[in-house]
């Protein structure tokens, strides 16, 4: 039998035993030494094959080896407890600290706008219908009366995208009013729709003027509907949305489109019609243009102008947002500035 230093045992397993950092870690120390594949488990297990006195002395060593080791192991595991029972304690969670608060974001006050716009005319009966943003000039002007060439297209300063299809140049549209063609190509009359969307438009931006914007489109179209229909309709819409009785002002214009054109322009809620930063000092801030249907836009979109007449809008979302919460300059909408965004 292999003659054994237990001095040397000793040392080796007061090493490991200081050394281990877990109880899993004596565990495994343990097993090295008395489990069943252990130095010491085989040597005890050989013992009988040793005559008596040599027996005695061994059985004795293996004896004082075993205390040795409990005492030592019996000690860290003590060491080991204590250093667990700290960390526990340390990282003991207090439920009565009040939790981190969790920021929800929210819903852009243009799409807040848009949204009661939607509720407001749907309530009039009005469906709510969409067109690309990506238009063609047929769409975009002819179809509206406008033709190539017409100075009249020098009213919309227009995106061009390089792409042609179909022989037609494609550009952002520069309204909503395509929808009224696109929406009366497919659609038998009576009928009333909005579209709201965005549109786009290659100018100089100011505290009024975006260079991308939002528009709400309206179409109205029956045997007999007149201007009057459009004032009882848009003056009930304002009262509704401003939550107060609204006096329109409509000013004679000029669209290709319509016949009669008009502007609409309402007092400004800020400072009542006296002139403030909000309204440019004038009292009165343009929020949409309207008009009849012109007879050829019907044409253009294969209804009789004999049989049929309607009235459009194109209202400016952000104006309307503008005039609702009093904010004196459209370019705050896109600025991405949180101390703005975050009071709606
Ligand atoms: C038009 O775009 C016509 N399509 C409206 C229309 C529709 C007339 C149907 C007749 C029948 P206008 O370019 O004026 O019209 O624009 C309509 C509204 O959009 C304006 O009254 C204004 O409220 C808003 N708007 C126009 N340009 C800008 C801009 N650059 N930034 C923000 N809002 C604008």
């Amino acid at each position: 039998m292999q003659k054994i230093n237990f001095q040397k045992l000793k040392k080796e397993v007061q090493e490991k035993i200081q050394k281990a950092g877990s109880l899993q870690e004596l565990d495994s120390i343990f097993n090295q030494y008395f489990g069943p594949e252990g130095k010491i488990k085989t040597l005890t297990q050989n013992l009988k094959k040793l005559p008596l006195a040599k027996r005695k002395n061994l059985g004795k060593k293996i004896n004082e080896f075993k205390e040795f080791f409990d005492q030592a192991l019996n000690l860290k595991m003590k060491e080991l407890k204590e250093k667990i029972e700290k960390n526990v304690k340390r990282e003991k969670i207090d439920v009565t600290i009040p939790g981190k608060k969790i920021v929800v974001g929210h819903l852009h006050p243009l799409t807040l706008i848009i949204q009661r716009i939607q509720e407001i005319f749907q309530g009039m009966g009005f469906a709510i219908v969409e067109g690309p943003e990506i238009e063609n000039e047929w769409y975009n002007f002819d179809a509206l009366n406008i033709p190539d060439n017409h100075p009249a297209r020098d009213l919309w300063d227009t995106f061009y995208l390089k792409k042609i299809i179909r022989g037609q140049k494609l550009l952002l549209r520069t309204h909503t009013s395509p929808v009224q063609v696109r929406f009366m190509e497919k659609h038998q009359p009576p009928f009333r729709i909005i579209a709201p969307g965005k549109v786009f438009r290659h100018e100089a931006t100011d505290k009024f003027h975006e260079i991308n914007f939002h528009q709400v489109e309206g179409l109205m179209v029956d045997k007999d509907v007149t201007v009057a229909d459009f004032k009882g309709i848009i003056e009930n819409f304002f009262e509704i949305f401003f939550k107060q009785k609204i006096k329109i002002r409509l000013r004679p214009s000029y669209f290709p489109f319509t016949e009669p054109s008009f502007e609409i322009d309402i007092p400004c809620l800020s400072c009542k019609g006296k002139g403030c930063e909000i309204c440019n000092q004038e009292g009165w801030i343009e929020i949409m243009g309207a008009g009849m249907v012109h007879p050829q836009v019907f044409k253009n979109s294969g209804l009789s102008p004999n049989e049929w007449q309607g009235f459009a809008f194109g209202m400016g979302i952000e104006r309307l947002a503008m005039l609702k919460y009093r904010i004196d300059d459209i370019r705050l909408f896109f600025s991405g500035d949180l101390r703005f965004l975050n009071q709606f």
